[in-house]
């Protein structure tokens, strides 16, 4: 399947190193100080409390943390130095929660984690990746493990169309269909700008 994205034309793939140093926290697009509707939504239906979860493309860590406050055992990684800096910088050690700097195409550090949420790393890849995606990040899960996956979603009129992919449903299906599909729920990625792009979480499970 050929992935044709709503954002392809104007796609830029940021220099993530600069993006951290350049942005403060509460000003990066997808800041928030609450987990979504949509995640929280899927994790308290498919992920039970203590479970070790993968935060995939952490950024900044305020997810991370919001999850371990939660009280899930988390491990942020992110491909960005700066990105890993700030999330252990902005808080207190927390005894549920480590970050490490890793390319989710070269993850080795994260072992048999039960569930893998990714809020909005996916999306940022480029169409040629995410095929291989799938590949690298399966091994880290373990059996019956859950894939949390939160995507820009292919949209309104009202969508500006800059910045990630947008994904159908049909696509992201297709694309991870190594997993078995659970559910899909429709949301909005929150963050401090005005406009809240519409996203697609798809909740899927390794094994039968
Ligand atoms: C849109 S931000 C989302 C951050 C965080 N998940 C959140 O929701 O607050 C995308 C993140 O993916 C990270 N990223 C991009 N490519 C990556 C890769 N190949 N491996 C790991 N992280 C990556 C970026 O550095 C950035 O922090």
């Amino acid at each position: 399947m050929k992935i044709v994205t709503a954002s392809q034309k104007t796609k830029r793939h940021p220099d993530w190193q600069t993006v951290f140093s350049e942005v403060s926290r509460d000003q990066l697009p997808w800041f928030t100080q609450e987990l979504d509707a949509d995640v929280v939504k899927a994790l308290d239906r498919f992920v039970p409390i203590d479970s070790l979860v993968w935060d995939l493309g952490c950024g900044e860590g305020t997810q991370s943390h919001l999850m371990a406050d939660r009280g899930y055992r988390i491990i942020g990684t992110d491909v960005s130095q700066e990105a890993i800096a700030m999330a252990q910088d902005s808080f207190l050690p927390h005894e549920k929660l480590e970050f490490l700097v890793e390319d989710v195409f070269a993850a080795r550090r994260v072992r048999a984690v039960d569930a893998i949420v990714d809020r909005g790393c996916f999306h940022v890849l480029s169409p040629a990746q995410v095929f291989s995606y799938i590949d690298r990040i399966l091994p880290n899960l373990k059996d019956q493990g859950i894939l949390i996956l939160k995507s820009f979603a292919a949209s309104s009129e009202l969508d500006p169309g800059v910045g990630p992919h947008r994904y159908s449903e049909a696509q992201l299906k297709d694309i991870l269909k190594p997993l078995k599909h659970l559910d899909s729920i429709e949301g909005q990625f929150m963050g401090p700008r005005e406009y809240h792009p519409q996203s697609l979480t798809l909740v899927l499970k390794k094994g039968d």
